[in-house]
């Protein structure tokens, strides 16, 4: 959590609230889905009426927020919470900072843009998504391909048609086709799952979903997924403030102090606070 005590520290100071970080537990140690159920346990604890209580905590206002891996687990846990008896509370937002939502079909525009990075490349993009998964090394090399998906995923790529939920400003003029599938000697139950890939729910799912902000990048392979989920959540009616950063690059909220600071990482971090502070 070191990396993350600044951000977490001047949320809370700027908005006067309660942040609670999770540590959750890494891969490739722990592999999925450790890490979405430790998140899960943290938010679920943290929302007990006893424990809002002693920490001073409103509960008409809480969102649940991340960046990246963050990001996508904050995805989850609020589809998660959508129809669980578990939770009484209706969490108000849901601010997600270039979230990563899917693992089949790893060839949208932006992954293709940005293959090269900058910071996060193609390669070492799909190599983080494998060591969640399983240290079997034909993963990465299926997952190069594009030809990791197994026989019986098909009804699953309506979700992530990009020809359908990517404006056509990032689509230029490419369009989707579906990835082959099951040419690898590779498998692995979580590809088909949602609690990996949370585009890969209907929309029934999504339909009144919290209060939602998206901030996604340019220069970012995973850009496209914070896309299709914005065009996918204002589909079904829910409220989406979206910022998209022209000029941003993935993790640079990550860059906040020594040795590395990134002036991008700072505007980030004030667009995404201040949508905080006016909407929370
Ligand atoms: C994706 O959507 C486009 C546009 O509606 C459609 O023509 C195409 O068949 C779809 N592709 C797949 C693989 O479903
Ligand atoms: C949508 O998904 C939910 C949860 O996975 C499922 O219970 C429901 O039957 C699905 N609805 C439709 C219309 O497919």
């Amino acid at each position: 959590l070191t990396s993350y005590d600044m951000l977490n520290r001047w949320t809370a100071n700027k908005l006067d609230a309660v942040v609670v970080g999770v540590d959750y537990r890494l891969a490739p140690k722990y592999q999925f889905p450790v890490a979405l159920e430790d998140v899960f346990a943290a938010v679920k604890f943290f929302l007990q009426d006893k424990i809002l209580t002693k920490y001073g905590v409103d509960p008409t206002r809480i969102c649940v927020s991340g960046d990246s891996c963050g990001a996508s687990f904050a995805t989850r846990v609020i589809q998660l919470m959508k129809n669980n008896p578990e939770f009484k509370i209706k969490i108000k937002a849901q601010a997600l900072v270039y979230p990563q939502l899917r693992t089949l079909d790893l060839y949208t525009p932006s992954f293709r843009e940005n293959e090269h990075g900058p910071l996060l490349s193609r390669d070492m993009a799909l190599k983080i998504g494998c060591l969640y998964l399983t240290t079997d090394e034909v993963c990465f090399r299926a997952l190069k391909a594009n030809q990791h998906m197994p026989q019986g995923s098909r009804h699953l790529f309506k979700f992530v048609n990009w020809s359908i939920f990517l404006p056509e400003k990032y689509r230029k003029n490419q369009v989707y086709t579906e990835p082959i599938l099951g040419r690898f000697d590779f498998s692995h139950p979580g590809l088909m799952d949602d609690r990996l890939s949370s585009l890969l729910v209907n929309d029934t799912l999504l339909q009144n979903l919290p209060l939602t902000y998206i901030l996604t990048c340019q220069h970012d392979a995973v850009r496209d997924d914070g896309l299709m989920y914005v065009t996918r959540l204002r589909k079904v009616g829910v409220e989406v403030a979206h910022n998209h950063i022209e000029d941003g690059i993935h993790a640079a909220i990550s860059y906040l102090g020594p040795p590395f600071y990134l002036h991008l990482g700072i505007r980030i971090r004030d667009k995404y606070i201040s949508w905080l502070d006016e909407n929370l």
